[in-house]
C-alpha cells in the first residue's frame, strides 16, 4: 500500500524546518505541508492553555491540506497537546520529545543528561520523565533558554548577539554533562555556537533528527510511504507572519528555493 498526500509539519515559527531538513533528507520522495505560527512565536513562554489551542488550530490547518500524517515540529506543542491531539485524530502524529530522549539515553556513557529547553517545556519536567521512566539511573540536568528561539526567528542565528546569549545562558552546564539534548527545534540553528560552548566532546542531540528517523519507522508500519513514481507537488510552507522573512531562513537552512505563503488560523 501507499499514500501519496503529504505529511504535516507544525511548529510555533521556524524551528520545525530543522525537523523539516532531516526528512527530506533522509526521505527525499515525501512531500511536505509546513506551518509555522511565527506571528505569535515564541510559544515558549505561553501559558499552556493558549499554547494547546494556537496548536489546535495549527492541527485543524494540516487537516485542511489533507495530510496522511502530523508531526508536531515543536517540542512546546509537544509538552503541551501531544498526547490528547493524538488521542484524538485518526492518522499517526508524531512529537519530537520521545525520539530525543531515547537518543539521549543511548548517548550518554557518564548517565550525565542535559536538556536545553523553552520556559514550557523544561516547566513540563516532559523530558527528565521520559528519559527517567526508560533510564532511572540518568541524571537529568534541565535548562530553559527563553532567549534562544527569539534569536532564531529573528535571524539572528549567527550573530555576536546570539554568541553572547548562548555563552551567559549555557556557562553553568559546561563540564557537567556528557550529553546535551537540543530539546526544542529552533536551537539546531544555534549548534555550532552551543558545541562551542560546551566543548567538543559534549554529544548534542538533535531531538528533530532522530524524530525524522521515528517518522520513517511510522510510514514503513502503516504502510503509507509516498510512492516513487508519483507526481512531485512540491513542498509547501506556511506562515502567519511575514512570507519574505520565513523564506530568508528557510531558503538558507534548507539549501533550495520554497514555495511560502501567508494564512491567517
Ligand atoms: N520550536 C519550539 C520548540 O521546539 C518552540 C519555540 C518557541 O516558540 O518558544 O519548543
Amino acid at each position: 500500500m501507499m499514500d501519496n498526500r503529504p505529511i504535516g509539519f507544525l511548529d510555533s515559527g521556524v524551528g520545525g524546518l530543522t525537523v523539516a531538513r532531516e526528512l527530506m533528507r533522509q526521505l527525499p520522495h515525501e512531500e511536505i505541508v509546513y506551518i509555522g505560527d511565527s506571528a505569535r512565536a515564541p510559544y515558549g513562554p505561553r501559558p499552556a492553555e493558549q499554547i494547546r489551542e494556537y496548536t489546535w488550530q495549527l492541527v485543524h490547518f494540516l487537516l485542511t491540506k489533507d495530510v496522511k500524517m502530523i508531526v508536531f515540529a515543536c517540542n512546546t506543542a509537544t509538552a503541551v497537546a501531544w498526547e490528547e491531539v493524538k488521542e484524538a485524530l485518526d492518522i499517526p502524529v508524531l512529537g519530537v520529545i520521545l525520539p530525543g530522549a531515547s537518543a539521549a539515553i543511548k548517548a550518554t556513557k557518564s548517565g550525565k543528561v542535559g536538556v536545553l529547553g523553552t520556559s514550557m517545556t523544561i516547566q513540563s519536567d516532559i523530558y527528565r520523565q521520559k528519559i527517567q521512566a526508560l533510564s532511572p539511573e540518568t541524571d537529568v540536568s534541565s535548562l530553559a533558554c527563553p532567549k534562544f528561539a527569539p534569536l532564531v526567528e529573528s535571524n539572528s542565528y549567527q550573530s555576536s548577539l546570539a554568541k553572547k546569549v548562548v555563552y551567559e545562558t549555557l556557562g553553568g552546564l559546561k563540564g557537567k554533562v556528557d550529553t546535551l539534548v537540543l530539546g526544542c527545534t529552533h536551537y539546531p540553528l544555534l549548534r555550532p555556537i552551543i558545541q562551542n560552548v560546551m566543548g567538543q566532546e559534549v554529544k548534542l542531540i538533535d531531538s528533530g533528527a532522530e524524530c525524522a528517523r521515528d517518522i520513517s519507522v511510522l510510514l514503513n508500519y502503516f504502510e503509507i510511504n509516498r510512492s516513487r513514481t508519483a507526481e512531485k507537488t512540491g513542498h509547501k510552507f506556511y506562515t502567519t507572519a511575514s512570507p519574505a522573512a520565513f523564506r530568508d531562513i528557510a531558503e538558507s537552512w534548507l539549501d533550495r528555493t520554497i514555495d511560502v505563503e501567508r494564512v491567517t488560523l
